[in-house]
């Protein structure tokens, strides 16, 4: 894994190696340090199966991701599978994720549209779609999983309450996950109230899970994930439990640890 001299790495806590923990000063270090995980999984398997996260958070990561393709990392034959989508919107809705990862990942390394996977925000039957875009992700092992986390802990939109073995499911989004989303909408009413998201037990089959967190007001969320309980009021915390699972934060992401910072030094 490429290092970034301005992070430290640490395993969390006690925990041993399985849990990571690296904290880096800058967000455009905790880019850089994402990239190179990225870039490691890439180069490791010949056609590399890569969940993704939608979100103001990796934007920094996805900037970056051009630049691989010049470094050779095999991104022609990737696959990307969405995280979560929201029920009612189109494909081709610029709110829409499927047309955020399309166009600020995919285009960017040359991979077809057709090689990112997700579930249809028009689809019907939700249900019936939710267990369809179950079965293509269970089809092959997904060898990464990049992982944003909501302010009230929650990953792809896996609210607090989430059963830890949830599949991929049609969700209603809760109010505080709909106004902080609001900005990407025209008004604040537009965001859908329902989304399909992969479950929480769907995440934690993936080879390896990266959570990036950037931010002082992400501080509160992570602190739970990494060192609170696991408990399904907190679905970030289920990563604990898996064993590949890197936390990548800048400092002030970071800022609300306690024991794992005490052992940073
Ligand atoms: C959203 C998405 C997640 C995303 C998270 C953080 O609601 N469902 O997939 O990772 O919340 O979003 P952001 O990166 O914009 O803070």
């Amino acid at each position: 894994m490429e290092q970034s001299s301005a992070c430290r790495h640490r395993p969390v806590g006690q925990f041993g190696e399985s849990v990571r923990l690296i904290i880096c000063e800058t967000v455009s270090d905790v880019a850089e340090s994402v990239v190179g995980i990225i870039e490691k999984v890439a180069s490791g398997v010949a056609s590399p199966r890569i969940g993704v996260a939608a979100g103001a958070t990796f934007e920094p990561v996805y900037g970056l991701m051009a630049p691989c393709a010049n470094r050779r990392v095999r991104f022609a034959s990737a696959s990307f599978f969405l995280l979560d989508e929201y029920l009612g919107v189109s494909d081709e809705s610029p709110n829409s994720f499927h047309h955020f990862i399309r166009s600020r990942l995919a285009h960017r390394l040359g991979v077809s549209p057709g090689r990112v996977h997700g579930p249809n925000g028009l689809a019907p039957d939700p249900s019936a779609e939710s267990t369809r875009y179950e079965e293509a992700l269970l089809a092959a092992p997904i060898d990464l999983q990049l992982l944003g986390i909501g302010l009230n802990g929650h990953i792809g939109f896996n609210e607090p309450g989430s059963s830890l073995a949830s599949r991929t499911r049609p969700v209603r989004l809760s109010r505080l996950t709909r106004r902080t989303n609001a900005s990407h909408f025209q008004a604040p009413e537009d965001v859908p109230q329902r989304a399909i998201t992969q479950g929480v037990g769907t995440i934690m089959r993936a080879g390896a899970i990266v959570l990036m967190a950037t931010g002082r007001r992400k501080a509160p969320a992570v602190a739970r994930a990494v060192e609170g309980p696991v408990s399904s009021a907190v679905p970030a915390s289920a990563l604990q439990l898996h064993t590949d699972t890197t936390y990548v934060l800048d400092e002030p992401a970071a800022s609300e640890l306690t024991f794992s910072l005490e052992l940073r030094e």
